[in-house]
């Protein structure tokens, strides 16, 4: 496996080959363990999971359904332990609950839903030898956030009479969080979290008569009679014909301190609102955070928020609480870009233009600052509210599903995942172009992004393409240049990490070459650059999310394990992870070298 060439520090292990194993499969002389599974009771009093039996207390109690994001924090004072934060994206009732008739869901049911939903927030114990980690149940620390805990509305649009409603007249206060999908973790120690897919918890769209809400709705892809789980059944707040502004209060960032449990969570409006993947800090020279944003739907965009504020130091109580105002007074930027070839040359295929790379300049459009809006038409609030209205105004560009933004912590170089887009170049839809190159897009790309003089300021970059994902003998495919022969096929890139070393780790949603998904290494700098090596597979169904990679231990979310058309709890696609007739469970799973040594080296 050495191919003459030894692979980057970080990333010598055995690749793991593509397959279809209902397991998660790590390379030789790996070991893994389940973390938390969905229904581990993680707070003080919660009962031990029995999913025939079922309560929304007990699931209040107990780690939520559908991991996603995941990050683990230091816990000073504490040692040998850190504090792991990981949302629950969204709920598969099909999977969760023996005979469920989705027509006709029961309010347990909706209510089990409600409390699966949201984040956990566990303190772990890593053991002393080896790297796995046990969940410390019952820890001060631990906390659940669901579908009804309060938030607080903060930033320039908190208040706005776009934001209020019968049960909030002030649009201060939103009961949850809703599809939270990746996130971010925060110099100053803090967790963000995307709310991302919000669109599918409402319904009733067809009764609101008013044009311009129904538009308005309508960008945000709320447009259903009936909601697919039918909340709207069971809270008003869910049903657009009572309540249209219910919709305005998610697609948010949120923003949560994990050290302190009776905190209020914020939803950051400075930050805009869209189907937002994740966020991702970067800090100015002087101190202040840049948040790389992606809003995951095709043809939609990627921003980027400048805060005016610079972070304090130290976990002082002064430094805690101003640092929780980072993200509510800055600038927000949506991404143009511009590729440097000849449109001639960009065919749809993915076949690389004379000049060797896809690749161009691009310019940060400023949509809104505080209070002032930059776009014609639309006032500051109406911004906030309505992002997607207001890119679309200013001419922003039209990208292939972007998923996680990320900085390098080494480079500064911010990487973006296009997932896919089976659209792209149909009839009616934006063609091809050399930041998106291919035509009916199945298995994404890695766009490469350099801040002019390396300042998160700045408002203009350069671009290339790092990586055009695909069947590596697929001429219509690229890998940093890196000879084809020798990467591992990567098809639909999803979440961004990175390692103490600098190489870039992603996680895939969606394979498109036959394989489950899994997560690849892959050297972003010098003569490994583009050698995309893959550490592990996720069981049947699953998506592999919130990679994490320590020095000795990498963990990921296998998240909707058994997801596949027509599965049910009687009659499941995947038998992960507690075997034939258990009920599937999404799941944290960790992974470490059985000699003790650091990953990859
Ligand atoms: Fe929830 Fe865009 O993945
Ligand atoms: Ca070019
Ligand atoms: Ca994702
Ligand atoms: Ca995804």
């Amino acid at each position: 496996h050495h191919h003459g060439r030894r692979a980057a520090r970080g990333l010598r292990f055995t690749p793991v080959p593509p397959n279809t194993a209902d397991a998660v499969t790590v390379p030789p002389g790996y070991r893994q363990q389940v973390v938390l599974r969905w229904g581990e009771p993680i707070l003080r009093g919660a009962p031990a999971f029995d999913p025939d039996r079922q309560t929304a207390r007990a699931q209040a109690g107990q780690f939520g359904y559908n991991n996603d994001y995941l990050t683990l924090l230091d816990l000073p004072g504490e040692r040998g332990r850190q504090v792991m934060v990981a949302n629950h994206e969204y709920t598969n009732e099909e999977l969760m609950f023996a005979g469920y008739d989705p027509e006709n869901p029961t309010r347990e049911q909706v209510e089990i839903a409600w409390a699966a939903h949201g984040l956990s927030v566990v303190v772990v114990d890593e053991e002393r030898r080896g790297g796995a980690l046990t969940p410390v149940t019952r820890h001060r620390l631990n906390r659940r956030i669901t579908a009804t805990t309060p938030f607080r509305v903060t930033g320039p649009a908190a208040g706005s009479r776009l934001l209020r409603t019968s049960a909030d007249p002030k649009g201060t206060t939103v009961l949850g969080t809703l599809n939270n999908c990746a996130g971010g973790t925060t110099p100053w120690g803090t967790v963000l979290s995307g709310e991302e897919n919000f669109n599918q918890y409402f319904g009733n769209a067809d009764a609101v008569t008013d044009p311009e809400t129904t538009a308005r709705l309508a960008r945000y892809g709320i447009t259903d009679a009936v909601s697919e789980r039918k909340w709207e059944r069971f809270d008003r707040r869910f049903d657009l014909g009572r309540e249209p502004n219910e919709a305005n209060r998610f697609g948010y960032v949120i923003e949560l301190d994990p050290y302190d449990p009776d905190s209020v969570p914020r939803k950051r409006t400075a930050l805009g609102r869209f189907k937002h993947e994740a966020a991702q800090p970067r800090l100015t020279r002087d101190g202040r955070p840049v948040v790389y944003m992606g809003d995951d739907e095709r043809f939609d965009y990627f921003y980027k928020f400048v805060s005016n504020k610079r972070m304090m130091r130290g976990h002082s109580r002064a430094a805690r609480e101003h640092n929780l105002t980072l993200l509510d007074e800055g600038a927000l930027y949506v991404a143009r870009l511009t590729g440097d070839s000849p449109a001639s040359e960009i065919d749809g295929s993915g076949k690389l233009p004379r000049d060797g790379e896809f690749d161009g300049s691009g310019e940060w459009i400023k949509l809104a600052e505080g209070d002032t809006s930059y776009v014609p038409g639309m006032t500051a609030e109406e911004v906030y509210v309505f992002t997607r209205l207001a890119a679309d105004k200013m001419g922003a560009t039209k990208m292939d599903r972007p998923e996680d933004v990320e900085p390098s912590p080494r480079t500064g170089r911010v990487y973006i995942a296009l997932t896919n887009n089976k659209e792209r170049g149909l009839a009616g839809k934006a063609p091809a172009d050399e930041a998106n190159p291919r035509n009916e897009n199945k298995h994404g790309q890695v766009l490469e992004l350099t801040e002019r003089r390396n300042d998160p300021t700045a408002e203009r970059f350069a671009w290339r393409l790092f990586l055009v994902c695909g069947d590596p003998e697929d001429p219509g495919t690229y890998y940093a240049g890196f000879p084809k022969d020798k990467v591992s096929p990567i098809s639909c890139p999803d979440n961004i990490t990175f390692d103490a070393y600098g190489n870039l780790w992603l996680s895939t949603d969606g394979n498109a070459l036959g394989s489950h998904d899994g997560l690849f290494g892959v050297a972003d700098h010098g003569r490994n650059e583009g050698e995309v090596r893959q550490f592990l597979t996720v069981p049947a169904g699953a998506e592999t999310c919130g990679p994490v990679v320590q020095e000795k231990r990498v963990l990921v979310c296998v998240q909707h394990p058994g997801e596949v058309d027509g599965a049910t709890v009687e009659n499941p696609a995947s038998a992960w992870p507690d075997g034939p007739g258990k009920i599937v469970r999404p799941s944290v799973v960790c992974v470490w070298r059985a000699d003790g040594g650091a990953i990859g080296v």
